[in-house]
Parts: C-alpha cells; structure tokens; sequence
C-alpha cells in the first residue's frame, strides 16, 4: 500500500446511516463444507430479515467467484484471496448500514479471524453450519464430491483439502435431519436469543 494515501472523514458515516436504516449492521458469516446447506440457509434467513424491513446483503460464493474473484481457483493461496476480498466487501457492506449474509466454504480460520478483525467488536457473527462430511457427500447437489472422488477436481475441501472447523463460533449450528426451513427457523432463533436480530 502506498504512504501517499490519507483516509477522508465524511459526516455521512457507518452510524448515521444505520440509524436512517433503523438497524444495526453486521456480518452473519456462514462457514461450511460444500453441500453443507450454507446457500440454502442464507437464502431462507434473508427471506426472513426482508420480512421484518431489513436492509440485507448476500454474498454466495459461486456468485463472486463469477466476477470479483473470478480470477481464483480453489488452491490454499486463491482461498485465502477470496475469502480476505470477500471481506473487505462485507467491511464496505457494513459501513453502509447492510445486514450482510455470506455464504462461503471459508475453510481457514485464520481467514475467518481477518474479517472478524475488520470490523467493529460484536459486528463479526460466525455462524458454523457443521453438517458431517458424510452427508455434505450423500447430498452431493452438484456432483462435486463424486467428481472429488474420481480424481477429476482437486484441491476438494474435505476429500483433498483441508477444512478447519471454528474455534469458538458465535453460533454453532448442529446437524439434523429436517427440512431446510426448519434449519432456517433455528438459526433465526438462535440469533434471537443472543440479541442478533
Ligand atoms: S472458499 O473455500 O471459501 O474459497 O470457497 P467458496 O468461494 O465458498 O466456493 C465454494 C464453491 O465452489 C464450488 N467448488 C469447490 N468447492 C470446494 N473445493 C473445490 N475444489 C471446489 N471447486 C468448485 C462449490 O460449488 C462450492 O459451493 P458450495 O455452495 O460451498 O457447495
């Protein structure tokens, strides 16, 4: 970064702005193996926070990879790009007042700890959508884990690469076998509970 740059101050600010939104912007970061239902869920909890008048953001990772970070691959190096992108997005997000969603593998938590460190004490949420492996493959909705498999993708998160599952998440979402609006509906009523919403 060049020393020839100086941050500007604007009276329209991070506060003035959610206080015109009437909300408090954060980050829900969802982090998950692939098929683990992190798209899905995001979906539906932003269908959620529409219906209560919330200014909402999602950030999906097949989506991005298609134009900000359609130049990486899925190599440890290219991850932790996308995922350190992705984050300065989400920080631009939250300084607009948004209530941001994002939907990424987001296997490093290293990576998870950059975008927390980013924002503001209490802004960072993570959310740990831990579905098992064994049935993020059962599911397989794309193929990809068959593909991982035979050898035809590598670098596959969970067969050939590495996931480092959170630490101490914010929200820690367990597996069960239901519905994915029931999933949903415990995820909003876990944020409930902690005053997130
Ligand atoms: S990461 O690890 O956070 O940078 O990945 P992300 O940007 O979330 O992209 C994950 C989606 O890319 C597809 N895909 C792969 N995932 C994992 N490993 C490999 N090698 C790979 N190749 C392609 C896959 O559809 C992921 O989407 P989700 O929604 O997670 O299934």
């Amino acid at each position: 970064m060049s020393t020839d740059i100086v941050w500007h101050k604007y009276e329209v600010n991070k506060k003035t702005r959610a206080e015109s939104l009437g909300q408090t912007p954060r980050v829900l970061w969802l982090t998950g193996f692939s098929g683990s239902g992190k798209s899905t869920i995001s979906n539906l909890l932003e269908q959620k926070f529409q219906e209560q008048g919330k200014h909402t953001y999602l950030l999906d990772g097949d989506n991005v990879r298609h134009g900000l970070c359609g130049d990486l691959g899925f190599s440890d190096e290219d991850r932790v790009e996308n995922i350190r992108r992705v984050s300065e997005v989400a920080k631009l997000f939250v300084d607009s007042g948004v209530i941001v969603l994002t939907a990424f593998i987001s296997p490093f938590q290293a990576d998870r700890d950059l975008c927390r460190d980013l924002l503001e004490e209490g802004e960072f949420v993570e959310v740990f959508i831990d579905t098992p492996l064994d049935v993020c493959e059962s599911r397989d909705p794309k193929g990809l884990y068959k593909k991982a498999r035979a050898g035809e993708i590598k670098h596959f998160t969970g067969i050939s690469s590495t996931y480092e599952a959170p630490v101490n998440p914010e929200i820690h979402l367990t597996y069960k076998d239901e519905p994915a609006e029931q999933t949903a509906e415990r995820l909003y009523a876990m944020l409930e509970e902690k005053g997130l919403v």
